[in-house]
């Protein structure tokens, strides 16, 4: 379905009913019958702008994504009350919903004590994970039990799959790294807990992961410029799974990243608090790239990066119920660094609270990157003392040499904001940086309220951004419907 436009630069000065015209009457012919009984109020150029307006919003979210959240042996049998009963060698599980009692499966309890590991923070219990995962992979209906009020340090480990079905991982103690950077197994720079390969998958106990990294951000180039710059471990990483769930954990003070979901599908995320100082260095929270059908309800995060960021082949990912206290925000990107191609499609944020953080909800792509982002959706967002409550920023350069301006970035088109309330720390509330070789198309502001914090008003800039404001929008954004390119201070639009 042929949705996306190529509008020359002449188009935008024409009168803005001929350009509603033109681009709503392929729209408004292809929506379907159900489209018309939803009550949007208005007539004439604002009813075809509603239909475009709730066709941007309804077709977003990456068309057969039931489809892929279908979960993989999802029956109910073995989730919720594992934790409850997890009580003696053998737990019984009936389901949670209805009684039915002839279908009680035995569980196989698999210990990490029972495999030699002390608990007593000092002791290192890497091996003893081992071997308890070993055997608890080769079992059906395994729980594997890092017992609760007991702290178990652990180096760098993986648990690979693929292992027998229904596994669950209920981790009600804590789980601590090593402190020294330095002795640090250099094969691992990249992982601490690596959960690899599995299917179906529960990682969940209401314990703490917590990743000892302030070695690791005195370190950090960022901290101290004299240092190289060197990748340090994330905490925990979910790859090449699928119909993973993670839920009910504490996650903290990474060495760098918190939780990575790479190469997946089909996992979830439910119920984490993820913490870190507000100053400790690229600790992002959530960070997804190349998976398909991630969704992340009721987190709470507060570290030192963003919050959540969604990279590369990522496809959609749905956020629900976040808090992020402080960060950076939540990010799609970066993007197309060293002219790299990537891809970004069908992202929806939903019912989130961002606060004390550099960014609300933003779009980042380096110059001279290729490829896309599209369809997003930000939605029900309240904001307080953000930098930049709304931003796109296609020039991105998070690097010591500036970065020059190039002929090719990634493309931005149909992304909505929808409810996104409070208060900018700085006058730019919503900024609209998009490249001037690839304008930005279908950016779409509706319902938008954005204050300074002593009640003064903020503004809307945009560079080469496409797109329409539906109000109310304060700051009012008309530049949306006529920006120029090149970085020149937009033109207003006259009063209608
Ligand atoms: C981004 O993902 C695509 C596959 O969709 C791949 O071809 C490309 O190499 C990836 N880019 C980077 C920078 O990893
Ligand atoms: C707007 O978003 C806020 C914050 O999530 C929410 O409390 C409020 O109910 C939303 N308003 C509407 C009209 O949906
Ligand atoms: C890159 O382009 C933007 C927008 O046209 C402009 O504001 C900025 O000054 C340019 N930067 C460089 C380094 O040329």
């Amino acid at each position: 379905m042929e949705r996306g436009r190529r509008k020359g630069r002449g188009m935008r000065t024409a009168p803005l009913f001929l350009v509603l015209v033109f681009l709503f009457m392929p729209v408004a012919a292809e929506e379907r019958s159900d489209a018309g009984n939803v009550d949007v109020g208005g007539g004439g150029e604002e009813e075809a702008f509603d239909k475009r307006f709730l066709k941007l919003w309804t077709d977003g979210g990456g068309g057969d994504e039931e489809d892929h959240l279908r979960w993989y042996g999802d029956d109910d049998e073995y989730d919720d009350d594992v934790e409850e009963e997890e009580n003696g060698d053998a737990i019984m599980l009936g389901s949670a919903r209805c009684p039915r009692p002839t279908k009680k499966k035995k569980r196989n309890v698999v210990r990490v004590d029972d495999f030699g590991a002390a608990g007593d923070g000092c002791a290192d219990d890497t091996e003893a994970f081992a071997k308890a995962w070993e055997k608890a992979c080769s079992l059906k209906d395994a729980v594997f039990v890092v017992t609760a009020n007991r702290r178990y340090k652990v180096g760098p480990i993986r648990f690979m799959g693929p292992c027998k079905e229904r596994l669950v991982i209920l981790i009600h103690g804590t789980i601590v790294a090593p402190e020294e950077p330095s002795e640090w197994d250099p094969k691992s720079p990249r992982l601490w807990l690596l959960f690899g390969g599995l299917v179906g998958a529960r990682i969940q106990g209401g314990g703490v992961i917590d990743g000892s990294g302030s070695k690791w951000w005195a370190n950090s180039c960022k901290i101290d410029k004299s240092k190289p710059c060197k990748a340090a471990p994330t905490a925990v990483t979910i790859d090449s799974c699928s119909g993973v769930r993670v839920r009910s954990l504490h996650i903290q003070n990474a060495q760098q990243m918190h939780l990575t979901v790479s190469r997946s599908r089909a996992v979830r995320l439910d119920k984490l608090a993820i913490t870190a100082p507000g100053d400790s260095p690229n600790t992002d929270g959530i960070h997804v790239a190349e998976s398909t059908a991630v969704t992340i309800t009721s987190c709470r995060i507060g570290t030192g990066d963003d919050c959540i960021s969604i990279s590369n082949a990522s496809f959609a990912v749905k956020m629900r119920g976040i808090v992020c206290d402080p960060g950076h925000g939540i990010s799609i990107g970066s993007l197309g660094q060293g002219g790299s191609y990537a891809a970004v499609e069908g992202v929806s944020l939903d019912n989130a609270r961002i606060a004390r953080a550099q960014n609300g909800v933003r779009i980042k792509t380096w110059q001279g990157g290729a490829g896309y982002v599209r369809n997003v959706r930000f939605s029900n967002v309240l904001v307080d003392d953000v930098d930049h409550p709304i931003i796109i920023d296609q020039f991105y350069c998070d690097q010591r040499t500036p970065c020059a301006n190039r002929s090719t970035n990634v493309q931005v088109s149909n992304v909505v904001y929808r409810n996104i309330t409070g208060t900018s720390r700085r006058a730019e509330a919503i900024k609209f940086a998009c490249s001037d070789a690839v304008p930005c198309s279908d950016i779409v502001l509706s319902n938008i309220n954005l204050l300074r914090e002593d009640g003064s008003e903020v503004q809307t800039v945009c560079n080469c951004a496409m797109g329409f404001d539906y109000e109310p929008v304060r700051p009012a954004a008309h530049c949306l419907r006529n920006s120029e390119c090149g970085g020149e201070e937009p033109k207003a639009l006259p009063l209608h």
